[in-house]
């Protein structure tokens, strides 16, 4: 078994690259099923979560080469398979990203209902309602999705809400079908925009992602290309809080300053000095730590995907907040492990109020999921004396290098194996 060790309250200086963002990456690597050529993506994150992703589209015939640790060439050409296998794909959430290319690309698709991190209940409804709008007829057996279409025709699809994944499955799925699509009230996150891009390099026509409206006119094939991955919103995000946490100055490279607007407003309403240059930005504190709400929302809201470290920052600062969850139904889970900290947190539904001015000390805690583990590391630097962090594994998912790269901030973090 593997746990994070920190002997924490050192200040973290320097620079810090930003990897590609894994949200993106997760789209993109199953959207590779629905070229007939040769594609090369660039900026991949270095993450558990890409590397079963190629292992499942290799599942499927697809010949998978990694350049180097972030570039991976594959060519989709010779896919015949359109079911995946089941113990790769149902590790992960982004597995349903197959569904959505193999359909397109074959009319058929066949994929476990993903896994991923638990935050209550995560249906795929709209995903399906998606496909079936599209003309497709989708089935659930012994845990296997199971979809299929005669043909898929071009549809008006409005989404109850704006979800990542079925506003990215549906597009993908849509780039095939005969005529127009138009997705209403579809995600805006950069990943969504990001895969698009990727799809139209390929030669899809999708327009308007990142706006209200997405269409999409069907083509009858999709080619090859070269692509690089935008750096990684929540990654960038994490490594700026660990500058306010820990009372440093980090700059985080490599980055787009623009998607980090939502934490941005929010650093400086702390008190905190965010700097912004063209592809970088520099955060340190400009005094005491001061505390605010933060409600999650979809983009270009606060993310849920910073929430748990967001709240960790705000338990530091003086006086009361109140974080509200608004994405997930149980996105709190990861408050009883800071509590043995130190932090001090009331959570009634999708709220959690904390005092302020907690003085965290160090504990034995497990991460119960991957943003939630980060934000247990970023605790555990701005806590007094050594904090063990256990079920690791869920970090490796979603962050590369991430003791690495807050060594060279000068942390005190270490990764330690014991046999059990
Ligand atoms: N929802 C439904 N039905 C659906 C789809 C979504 O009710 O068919 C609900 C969800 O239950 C949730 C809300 O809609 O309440 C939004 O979910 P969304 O579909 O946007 O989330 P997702 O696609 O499952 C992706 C990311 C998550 C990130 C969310 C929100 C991937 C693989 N996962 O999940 O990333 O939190 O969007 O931005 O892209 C993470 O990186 O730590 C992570 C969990």
């Amino acid at each position: 078994m593997e746990y994070i060790v920190i002997n924490g309250q050192k200040p973290l200086r320097g620079k810090v690259s930003i990897g590609g963002a894994k949200n993106a990456a997760v789209a993109i690597v199953p959207a590779v099923v629905a070229s007939s050529g040769i594609c090369i993506i660039e900026n991949l994150p270095a993450i558990e979560d890409v590397a079963k992703l190629a292992i499942a589209i290799e599942g499927l015939g697809a010949k998978c080469r990694f350049l180097d640790k972030t570039t991976l060439e594959v060519d989709a050409s010779c896919i015949t398979e359109y079911r995946a296998d089941y113990e790769v794909a149902a590790q992960m959430r982004a597995s349903y990203y197959l569904l959505g290319a193999l359909l397109g690309r074959f009319g058929k698709a066949e994929a476990p209902m993903p896994g991923g991190c638990d935050f209550g209940y995560r249906p795929i409804d709209y995903h399906l309602k998606g496909f079936e709008a599209l003309g497709a007829t989708c089935e659930m057996e012994h845990g296997m999705v199971k979809i299929y279409a005669e043909k898929l025709t071009g549809a008006h699809i409005y989404l109850d809400c704006p979800s990542v994944g079925a506003t990215i499955n549906i597009m993908l799925a849509a780039v095939f079908a005969e005529g127009v699509t138009q997705i209403e009230n579809p995600a805006r996150e950069p990943y969504v925009v990001d895969t698009a891009n990727f799809l139209n390099m390929m030669g899809a026509k999708i327009t308007g992602a990142g706006t209200e409206t997405i269409r999409i006119s069907g083509v009858e094939k999709l080619g090859g290309g070269r692509y690089t991955i935008i750096p990684d919103p929540i990654e960038t995000g994490t490594y700026m809080i660990a500058a306010a946490i820990t009372d440093g100055d980090i700059t985080v490279e490599n980055i787009i300053p623009k998607h980090m607007d939502h934490l941005t407003a929010k650093l400086r309403d702390m008190n905190c000095i965010v700097e912004e240059c063209e592809n970088s930005v520099r955060v340190y504190r400009g005094g005491p730590l001061t505390s605010c709400d933060v409600k999650t929302s979809y983009y270009p809201g606060f993310p849920t995907d910073l929430q748990p470290q967001m709240a960790t920052l705000l338990c530091t600062a003086s006086g009361p907040s109140v974080v509200t969850e608004t994405v997930f139904n149980n996105r709190f889970q990861y408050v009883s492990e800071l509590k043995r900290l130190g932090a001090s947190f009331k959570v009634e539904g999708r709220t959690a109020v904390s005092k302020g001015s907690c003085v965290l000390t160090g504990a034995q805690v497990a991460a119960t999921d991957l943003r939630a583990g980060a934000a247990l590391v970023l605790a555990g630097l701005a806590a007094k004396g050594e904090t063990t962090i256990g079920n690791i594994y869920h970090l490796d998912r979603g962050y590369e290098c991430f003791e690495e790269k807050f060594r060279a901030l000068g942390a005190d973090i270490k990764r330690v194996s014991i046999n059990e």
